[in-house]
């Protein structure tokens, strides 16, 4: 509905001609009622002019309570009337509004309305006094608005929540990570101390998975397949043993992994050399948090290298045995002796006796050779019985090398190429020459006989120590100072079975005839007797090196020289002194007796120490005591000498032995000679000429 008193009926210039400026004004206020937006004007005086339909219905007022000229305060006072401001005084609410609208300005506000509606109030002045107010539903806008803002501080909020979680999360991750970080490294560093410890420690050790494949392998264990640890890792036995040892050492493992705990002994060749091993096999069967029952998931595999205490323990099984052969061959030896220096002495008289009639004296000649023989035996195998009569000299190694090597040009063929070497620094040493010489010779020729097309031999000198460690491999060596005599060929080498046996007695590998199998038994008598060491190192197909360790010789005070000793020809080995000869022997005391007498000497004779005794207590003169070393009765010649010395300061001893080792043992006094067993009626003649032309020996102390 228009509400319009004007009637003007101008028209204005370009207007349609038909109509007059009322009517045009006319429409124009018709159209009002239809914009979607309520229009009121009011004129300069406040006086309601214009309204549209919408104003109507918008604001609610009732049909017949606008008019043209209705004042601006009614309309104002029927809105506060009906609570249209909210609460407050409607007077005061009409006042303040018509104030407003006198000093009018332009406004824009928003009003909510008692239902709820929300408008939006614009209002501007119009030219010529009076304003025009146009109001507008904005309630779905605002309600649109209200959800859009409700619904973007919903999302704000949930961002924010998520913000916040996914900032508590990054901190936690951050906070993991870091203890990941920081497990991961005490991982590593006790790993890293545990594979420390692991390759310290003196054993082999290594772990299996369930399916037999190297997890873990101490450095120890890698060494003997000559590589590193790592690349153990993953393989399986049979990948890296000899398809022999590694079925052996599965078995054990297949045990572990059932559960059961196994050791094994063996023989393995590794890069390193032959190796004697101890296995344990430990179950690993951790235990399971949600079952009764562990589960074996792999075993440990602990291993030990007994190869040293292994040699060790064969090295003493060897010696041994071979100080029980020497024991054997050394008794054997001796009563050879007794019985051989019977024989020889009644061949040679027989062989004298026999000049008249060639066809005997030859055969008495030829036993007589026989018997030399057996002699030359005999004292092979006290010699490795360690029981040869030695001569210690103070020796310089250069010096004697050079000797020998002279010696050896000669017995060597052109095909042996020899070299020696010793520094004119090696030490001193004091041993019997003639038997150094002779072991030396000995294993010149064995070299030689293990080259029959050519080779070279070198023969050296040097000093090493042998130490406590060494001595521990080697029970026969006491630690020290050594000067080592190395004798290498490049011949056919020693196969094990023939290394382990060369010094045994009799032990050949030569043809029937062709060596007696005593050359090294008496080599190592030797060096054994001169408290030294032997050694052999023999690979076949490469040579072989025989080392003889003499040990230093330290000195202590002045050095006895040797005596020198001036031959004797045939015319002074007679005499006429009173010689007591003890022997508990018939057949030697009967053959003596008669070598001496022959000689022009006076013989008494005793059968034991005992009857020696008695005799010594008689008034007749006695020049020499000629006694065996060992009797029965429980006086020996050693004893026998101190009495005789103590009753007759002047009387000369002359002891017989077989078995020098006593001699040496007992320490025989500085004043007695020694003759040893056998011997031919020559020999006993120049000792005891020998002995009776020595100096006198001072008092004898007693004890
Ligand atoms: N240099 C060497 N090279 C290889 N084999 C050796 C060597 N020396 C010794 N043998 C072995 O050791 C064995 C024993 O040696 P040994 O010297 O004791 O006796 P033999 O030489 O056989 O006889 P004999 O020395 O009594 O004449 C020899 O038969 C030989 O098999
Ligand atoms: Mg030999």
């Amino acid at each position: 509905m228009i509400m319009n008193d004007s009637s003007e009926q101008q028209s204005e210039p370009g207007a349609n001609p038909g109509l007059s400026i009322a009517e045009r004004g006319a429409r124009t206020l018709a159209c009002l009622d239809y914009l979607n937006e309520a229009i009121s004007i009011f004129d300069g005086e406040l006086r309601l002019l214009v309204w549209n339909r919408r104003f109507v219905e918008l604001l609610d007022f009732p049909p017949d309570l606008l008019r043209v000229g209705l004042p601006f305060a009614a309309v104002i006072a029927y809105n506060a009337s009906r609570g249209e401001y909210g609460p407050g005084d409607p007077q005061v609410q009409v006042a303040e509004r018509v104030r407003l609208a006198r000093a009018f300005q332009s406004h824009c506000f928003e009003r909510i309305r008692p239902d709820g509606t929300v408008l939006e109030i614009r209002g501007e002045p119009i030219a010529g006094g009076g304003f025009i107010t146009v109001y507008e539903d904005i309630t779905a806008r605002k309600h649109a608005e209200a959800a859009l803002r409700e619904s973007h501080e919903r999302l704000e909020a949930r961002v924010h929540e998520r913000t916040t979680e996914l900032l508590a999360l990054n901190a936690q991750l951050a906070q993991e990570i870091e203890e990941r970080r920081r497990i991961a490294a005490a991982l590593g560093e006790s790993e890293s101390r545990i594979r420390l410890i692991t390759d310290t420690v003196p054993a082999l050790i290594a772990y299996l998975d369930a399916e037999r494949r190297y997890q873990f392998a101490n450095q120890k264990h890698a060494e003997w397949f000559g590589q590193p640890a790592e690349s153990l890792l993953g393989h399986t036995l049979d990948e890296l043993l000899d398809p022999l040892l590694a079925r052996r050492l599965q078995d054990h493992v297949d045990a572990a992994l059932e559960g059961r705990s196994t050791h094994v002994e063996y023989e393995w060749i590794t890069l390193a050399g032959r190796r004697y091993v101890r296995s344990f096999f430990i179950p690993h069967a951790p235990p399971q948090p949600d079952s009764a029952r562990a589960v074996v998931v792999g075993c440990f595999v602990l291993s030990e290298d007994l190869t040293e205490y292994r040699q060790a323990q064969m090295a003493l099984n060897q010696a041994q045995k071979l100080k029980a052969v020497g024991q054997l061959t050394g008794g054997i030896a001796h009563d050879f002796n007794n019985l051989l220096t019977i024989i020889l002495g009644h061949l040679a008289m027989l062989e004298e006796g026999l000049r008249d009639n060639p066809e005997l004296h030859k055969s008495a000649h030829t036993a007589m050779n026989a018997a030399r023989r057996g002699a030359d035996l005999t004292r092979r195998l006290l010699a490795f019985s360690r029981q040869q009569t030695l001569l210690p000299r103070l020796l310089s190694p250069p010096q004697q090398l050079q000797e020998i090597a002279e010696l050896l040009t000669r017995t060597l063929g052109a095909s042996v190429e020899l070299e020696t070497e010793a520094a004119a620094t090696v030490w001193n040493i004091r041993v019997d020459p003639g038997q150094l010489t002779n072991a030396v010779l000995n294993l010149a020729i064995n070299a030689r006989d293990a080259m029959p097309n050519g080779g070279q031999l070198r023969i050296s000198a040097d000093n090493v120590t042998l130490d406590s460690a060494y001595a521990t491999r080697h029970p026969d060596v006491v630690p020290g100072d050594y000067v080592r005599l190395a004798v290498a060929d490049s011949g056919c080498g020693m196969t094990v079975d023939v290394l382990e046996r060369a010094f045994e007695p009799f032990f050949t590998t030569k043809a029937l005839g062709a060596g007696t199998g005593l050359g090294l038994s008496m080599v190592y008598g030797f060096v054994q007797q001169s408290s030294g060491h032997v050694r052999i190192r023999s690979q076949p197909g490469v040579g072989t090196t025989v080392e003889l360790y003499l040990p230093r010789h330290v000195p202590r005070g002045r050095e006895t020289v040797a005596m020198v000793e001036t031959p004797l020809d045939d015319s002074h080995l007679r005499g006429h002194e009173a010689v007591l000869l003890v022997e508990d022997d018939p057949d030697i005391r009967d053959f003596v007796a008669r070598a001496l007498t022959s000689l022009g000497y006076r013989v008494h004779e005793a059968a034991d120490g005992r009857e020696a005794l008695a005799l010594l207590a008689m008034p007749q003169a006695l020049d020499l005591l000629l006694s065996d070393m060992t009797m029965p009765g429980g006086i020996g010649g050693h004893e026998l000498a101190l009495a005789a010395r103590r009753q007759r300061p002047s009387i000369r001893v002359l002891l017989m032995s077989g078995y020098s080792e006593q001699a040496v043992a007992v320490g025989l006094p500085a004043e007695c000679a020694l003759l040893e067993k056998p011997f031919l009626k020559p020999d006993l003649a120049r000792a005891v000429r020998r002995t009776l032309d020595r100096p006198p020996a001072g008092p004898v102390a007693d004890g």
